[in-house]
């Protein structure tokens, strides 16, 4: 198999105290090694829940998660995660935010490894000379930028980014795309990334899939078919605004299915 992330029939359901709440119906979703892959969706469909079960923190109801040829049974170190608020802790310095995976994951690494490693990245997110800040003394955007360092400090294979950029305002966020295509050509990692934001998606994606409403399943698969750099002015070619055009019509169609139970097969 030679994809990295390869997802096989998902369902999912939640206990609550009303009863199971089926949030994920036979989910299919492959990411190829290096690949990009972003999932939109209605709020509320799943989407949050899909990278539990991709980092091993839940175990699906049914259906099979396989990372590397390997199914997932456990929690995985081979997986970093960022959050649209990235938890910073505020009486750590912005060095050792970031640092913190590793002394987790590689207790053993000489401190001095752990922090030549962790200013490596602030250099190439442009916070070299931030290291010694508090995060409270940092711009909404820059501490997103060290919630990057910190995922990716412990060179995971897998990046999971569940809606990064969806509190930043519009230059931030598009500071923050090309720095993660500049990442991603610094860092090789396959890439999840949740987001609402559809010129986002297209952006930054190799393959945008569209989940329904809950219970979630693949809706809709896009291939973003662009070979070499892309500067932001991509969005505006003829092709990109056809792309949105379909996302956003995928978008309806999920909006519609939203909360509605899927006939039995
Ligand atoms: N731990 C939980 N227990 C019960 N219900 C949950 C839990 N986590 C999420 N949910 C519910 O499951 C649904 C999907 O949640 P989530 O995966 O966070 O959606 P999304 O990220 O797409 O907005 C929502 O209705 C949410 O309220
Ligand atoms: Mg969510």
């Amino acid at each position: 198999m030679n994809n990295l992330i390869e997802i096989k029939g998902i369902t999912h359901a939640y206990k609550t105290a009303a009863g199971p709440l089926p949030v994920l119906d036979d989910l299919n979703l492959s990411i190829p090694e290096g690949g990009f892959c972003a999932v939109v969706g209605p709020s509320g469909c799943g989407k949050s829940t899909l990278t539990r079960l991709i980092a091993g923190l839940m175990f699906p109801d049914e259906g099979e998660v396989w990372l590397h040829g390997q199914r997932v049974r456990s929690p995985r170190s081979s997986v970093g995660m960022a959050f649209q608020n990235p938890v910073l802790l505020e009486w750590r310095t912005i060095l050792d935010n970031v640092i913190l995976p590793l002394e987790i994951v590689a207790p053993r690494m000489p401190k001095a490894k752990k922090e030549e490693r962790a200013r490596e990245l602030l250099a190439m997110v442009g916070l070299q000379d931030f290291a010694n800040k508090r995060p409270s003394e940092l711009s909404g955007g820059m501490r997103q930028r060290a919630s990057l360092c910190r995922s990716l400090v412990h060179k995971p294979d897998i990046l999971i980014l569940d809606e990064p950029f969806g509190a930043l305002d519009a230059f931030t966020r598009e500071d923050l795309w090309q720095l993660m295509h500049q990442l991603r050509a610094e860092e090789p990692f396959t890439a999840l990334l949740i987001t609402h934001d559809l010129r986002e998606s297209v952006y930054l994606a190799d393959q945008v899939v569209v989940l329904s409403g809950r219970p979630a399943t693949t809706q809709f698969v896009l291939d973003i078919d662009v070979s070499g750099p892309r500067p932001i002015d991509m969005l505006y070619s003829t092709q990109s605004v056809e792309w949105l055009a379909q996302l956003r019509e995928q978008i309806k169609i999920a909006q519609g299915r939203g909360g509605r139970k899927r006939a039995a097969a």
